[in-house]
């Protein structure tokens, strides 16, 4: 890893600063809340570890960081000819995919460039030079296209949502799924903020989300930074929280959502749609289309991430365990779709699961 670092004074939300083409740098979210630090990024490799290690983390950030670090990565090479420059793409983006595959998004992207590397090869009207801008350029169009897309999914939470309340809303999140965990505004934290924003929410809860706490250090730093009234919770007290108060709507990201609307997104997701359906809360996944793979049809496909043991017996690198114990870490966990009752929102409109296939491939066509 390139060891610039820029210690940036105001605090920011930006996960992913690119304004210049081969200048990338990412705000390095295991130092999140209490520093501020952005780190550069020269290549794939640069790129790969961000992903690895989690200075980089949640779905759409992953896919935008991963080809911006191939973009940076491909500014500084030559290629002699177009198959020499597909080939090399196709291997760093196998590499890329493989840091932390259970999110979909980072293979949605590979996909997307290696169709256009494929096209542009066997077309004798583009040079090697071409291609290779091409290709560039569609890495680099991820990170805005995201924005748009959050900021439509946004409103069609929101709307959704508030056609059958007429109040201000409590809503209920969990993991992070904010700017830091995407382009920017968010998917569910994109609802959230939509709902402030229109004078509609009353209040956001947001979970601790153990064992990486990405709920108590991000979701609750976006929350704070942009004055949403809020509350965190830690995880085992969503029970009393939806029996004691009244929870409006539960809104979560994703990390795959397959053909039948089954959700794979951050361990815990599971265990809150079985308490919304419980006590009758609305519970909403909010996922883009580069985080929907109509390729797996349930969600018993998903491999899921496992992470080391040390992320549940170490905080802040002190031991909270006995030595010796057996630890089960997996990163994500699957929620069956008869679980999703609120709906899917995606940037063409909000679904229900049994939906999602057609309209999908309607929209994809
Ligand atoms: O392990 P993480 O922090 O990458 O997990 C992130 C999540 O599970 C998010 O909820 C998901 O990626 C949706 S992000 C908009």
């Amino acid at each position: 890893m390139n060891k610039i670092y820029e210690i940036i004074k105001k605090m920011g939300t930006e996960a992913i600063i690119y304004n210049q083409r081969g200048q990338l740098s990412i705000l390095d979210q295991l130092l999140l809340p209490n520093q501020t630090v952005y780190v550069r990024i020269g290549d794939v490799e640069d790129g790969w570890k961000a992903i690895f290690q989690m200075q980089v983390r949640g779905a759409p950030a992953i896919g935008i960081v991963g080809s911006l670090s191939l973009v940076v990565d491909l500014n500084n090479q030559e290629f002699d000819t177009k198959s020499m420059l597909n080939t090399y793409l196709a291997t760093k983006l196998t590499y890329l995919v493989s840091a932390r595959p259970t999110a979909v998004n980072m293979k949605w992207c590979a996909d997307v460039l290696l169709k256009l590397s494929a096209e542009l090869k066997d077309c004798d009207e583009v040079s090697v030079a071409e291609m290779k801008e091409q290709i560039m350029s569609m890495a680099e169009s991820f990170l805005e296209k995201d924005i748009e897309i959050n900021k439509k999914m946004g409103m069609f939470g929101a709307n959704h949502i508030l056609e059958r309340n007429d109040k201000s809303l409590r809503i209920l999140t969990h993991c992070n799924t904010g700017s830091l965990a995407t382009g920017g505004y968010g998917t569910a934290l994109g609802v959230i903020r939509t709902l402030h924003n229109m004078g509609r929410l009353l209040h956001a809860y947001c979970t601790e989300t153990r064992p990486y706490n990405q709920g108590s250090r991000l979701t609750a730093y976006e929350l704070m930074q942009d004055d949403i009234p809020s509350t965190l919770v830690c995880d085992n007290m969503c029970a009393a929280l939806m029996k004691n108060w009244t929870i409006d709507g539960i809104f979560l990201g994703a990390d795959r959502v397959v053909a039948n609307g089954d959700t794979a997104n951050k361990i815990g997701t599971y265990q809150l749609a079985v308490l919304a359906k419980y006590h009758n809360v609305p519970f909403y996944v909010v996922a883009p289309s580069s985080s929907i793979d109509l390729n797996m049809s349930t969600g018993d496909e998903i491999v899921i991430e496992e992470r080391p043991a040390t992320e549940i017996t170490h905080m802040n690198g002190i031991r909270v365990t006995p030595k010796g114990i057996n630890c089960w870490n997996p990163a994500f966990d699957v929620t069956p779709a008869r679980l999703i009752t609120g709906g899917i929102v995606t940037e063409f409109g909000v679904f229900t699961p049994s939906e999602l296939n057609t309209e999908l491939s309607t929209h994809l066509k």
